[in-house]
């Protein structure tokens, strides 16, 4: 990190110091080390909130499963652990272990929720351990974490900054007192890209449907909304502050004309339903929109591109993200999806089946390259 120009900082836990000693870290890295939250040579305390806040990225490496499982939970029992909880930067850690350490229920768990806090993993690797086993448990190479690095700070650079409105989820229209009419939408899709906008340093609104908010991050502005007719207010309400909007919420497109007061009794063998339409709430922006970057969905079961392009048209969006329901491993409620973006200029790519993490970085590659 030296060699490429970058300012680094040094925190060792106390058993880190059994390993390596302060003299090596601080010549490499060109400042003095911090290990204590006292500094009995100065008399002075470190600062911890400072370097917290100091850095741009902060990189664990070796994680530890002792270590791992104390981020997991909240311990602040040594400065590591202590400027870990006062950061506010994007945290990268690199588990390193023995293989059955690593893979034991309780440090498989604990890595899950540090990712679900946010925090980048740089996944272990295979190989020779240090108790002779051979297996997963190394810690990532050192160039593949500058390589990691690096693309955090180009990815980073012309989204940082900018606020940007997303939608997610379903809506639900009610009926009366105790039903509704809603869809199968997770609102993983946009979970998943408000998360990494805000990874990269936006600032983001996601306007939720009738859906959990677990996993949304805590730099996430997130206002929750039931109707159609809500996220059309939502949303119209914070647009025009933003530089961008990408709405991927499956908003219904029809509401019960009217809505009893009281539970509908089962009177009669039939029952129709009278349904007026919604508002469009990405056409309601779209015919708004002056600088700001549109960014719309579709899903469809036929006629995808046909259908996708008229959308991108009607709607006046600068991109479309069109997942079709034929698609294996596509679609509500799956952690995965498959889609093909199609610009304004006609410009097509189609992407593999991959976790929503990784459909959303591609979207907003794309969005960034707007900004
Ligand atoms: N959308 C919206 N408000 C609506 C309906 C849709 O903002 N009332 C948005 C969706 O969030 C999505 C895009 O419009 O970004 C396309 O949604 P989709 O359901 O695929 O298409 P519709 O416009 O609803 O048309 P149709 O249902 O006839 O395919």
């Amino acid at each position: 990190m030296i060699k490429n120009g970058a300012e680094v900082q040094v925190i060792c836990t106390p058993s880190a110091l059994d390993f390596v000693t302060p003299l090596t870290l601080s010549t490499l890295s060109k400042n003095a080390i911090h290990s204590h939250f006292f500094v009995e040579e100065t008399g002075q305390w470190t600062n911890h909130v400072e370097l917290g806040k100091w850095a741009d990225a902060f990189i664990i490496a070796p994680a530890t499963a002792n270590s791992l499982t104390k981020m997991a939970h909240g311990y602040c029992d040594n400065l590591l652990l202590a400027t870990y909880l006062s950061a506010d930067c994007p945290v990268f850690f690199a588990p390193a272990m023995d293989l059955d350490m690593y893979l034991h229920p309780t440090t498989v768990k604990n890595i899950h929720t540090l990712k679900s806090y946010g925090n980048i993993e740089l996944p272990a690797g295979d190989g020779e351990l240090a108790s002779g086993l051979v297996g997963k448990g190394r810690m990532c190479e050192p160039e593949a974490i500058l390589t990691r690095l690096n693309k955090l700070f180009v990815d980073s650079r012309s989204i940082s900054g900018k606020r940007i409105l997303v939608n997610a989820g379903p809506t639900y229209e009610k009926l009366d007192p105790v039903r509704f009419i809603g869809n199968y939408s997770s609102g993983k899709m946009g979970k998943a890209i408000a998360n990494a906008l805000a990874q990269r340093g936006a600032t983001v609104d996601l306007v939720l449907g009738p859906v959990s908010s677990e996993g949304v991050l805590p730099a996430v502005n997130l206002i929750k909304i039931e109707s159609a007719e809500d996220m059309y207010e939502a949303c119209n309400a914070i647009f025009d502050q933003c530089d961008a909007a990408i709405l991927s919420a499956a908003v219904a497109d029809y509401k019960p004309n009217t809505q009893a007061n009281q539970k509908i009794k089962k009177k009669t063998n039939d029952f129709t339903l009278h349904l007026v339409k919604t508002k469009d709430v990405l056409k309601s922006l779209g015919l708004r929109k002056n600088k700001q970057i549109l960014v719309g969905f579709a899903l469809e079961t036929q006629n995808e591109y046909e259908n996708a392009l008229t959308k991108l048209e009607k709607k006046n969006l600068d991109f479309i993200v069109l997942n079709s329901m034929n698609d294996k491993g596509a679609g509500f409620g799956k952690d995965t999806n498959k889609v093909t973006i199609i610009e304004k200029n006609g410009k097509k790519h189609t992407f593999e089946t991959k976790p929503k993490t990784e459909v959303a970085r591609d979207i907003i590659n794309l969005l960034s390259t707007y900004l």
